[in-house]
């Protein structure tokens, strides 16, 4: 039997709902695999809400707006651009970044937006569906699923998100302009280190456990949970548990 993917369509209302529209009264022929919200802009597309969606088993997800330089409020593709960047960028550290798709589709484009949809489902089907829902490994694959929800949601790299267009366009207070490879590589430091003080943060939610096991858990080095852990507990968000034979466990306090 032909594997049918969940595809969920966030499109802009100005441009892309009204491409898909236009497909739709000339009747041209695309996949049903996807449903559709309208938003306002792609702009508005928070990237905590994709996350959101692959959590609970959609195989693939479309974000399309406006062509760049037409968007209705100038600059929200623009915005989502950035955003998809570093989601995409996140997301390939659990191996999700290929069931997302950034385009754009203007009102008059009817026969771009089903090659779009066409292509895309094609995409997936080759993918297969999401491990999110095999069975296999599910509870490690909802864990970094939602610790990349966690980061999303969290002050740190929206901040920094936001102001990726000032920083890198406009000069701070020294006379000193950040070059884009420069921010690039801020960025990506600073999404590998969220994601792991999230799992982190996750894996020691329910009880306490030691640095030694966190770092079995999340395969990553016991020295490298401990720099982690000692950030998280100058933020306020872990505290040790109990110490055994001179031996601490830690667990989150976060609300
Ligand atoms: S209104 Fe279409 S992308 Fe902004």
């Amino acid at each position: 039997m032909t594997f049918e993917p969940k595809i969920l369509g966030f499109l802009c209302n100005w441009c892309s709902y009204a491409g898909a529209d236009l497909a739709g009264v000339s009747r041209i022929q695309y996949p049903t695999n996807i449903r559709v919200i309208r938003v306002m802009c792609s702009g508005r597309v928070d990237p905590s809400f994709v996350a959101d969606a692959f959590i609970h088993g959609i195989d693939g997800v479309l974000v399309l707006g406006c062509h760049l330089g037409d968007c209705h409020y100038l600059t929200g593709n623009y915005e989502a651009e950035i955003k998809m960047n570093a989601l995409s960028k996140l997301l390939d550290l659990i191996n999700f970044s290929n069931r997302m798709r950034l385009d754009w589709v203007s009102a008059a484009e009817g026969n771009r937006f089903a090659q779009i949809v066409s292509e895309f489902t094609n995409h997936i089907q080759k993918l297969g569906p999401s491990p999110i829902n095999k069975k296999k490994n599910k509870p490690e694959i909802v864990d970094g699923l939602q610790a990349v929800k966690n980061v999303l949601e969290d002050s740190r790299l929206r901040g920094l998100i936001a102001r990726q267009r000032e920083l890198v366009t406009d000069e701070n207070v020294y006379g000193e302009q950040i070059s884009i490879e420069k921010f690039e590589n801020l960025i990506e430091e600073v999404i590998r280190n969220e994601f792991i003080r999230h799992k982190i943060i996750i894996k020691i939610k329910e009880k306490g456990k030691s640095v030694p096991d966190i770092a079995n858990e999340i395969h990553i080095k016991a020295s490298e949970v401990l720099e982690h852990i000692v950030v998280l507990r100058s933020r306020g968000l872990v505290d040790v548990a109990e110490i055994n034979e001179e031996i601490p466990t830690f667990i989150s306090i976060m609300g």
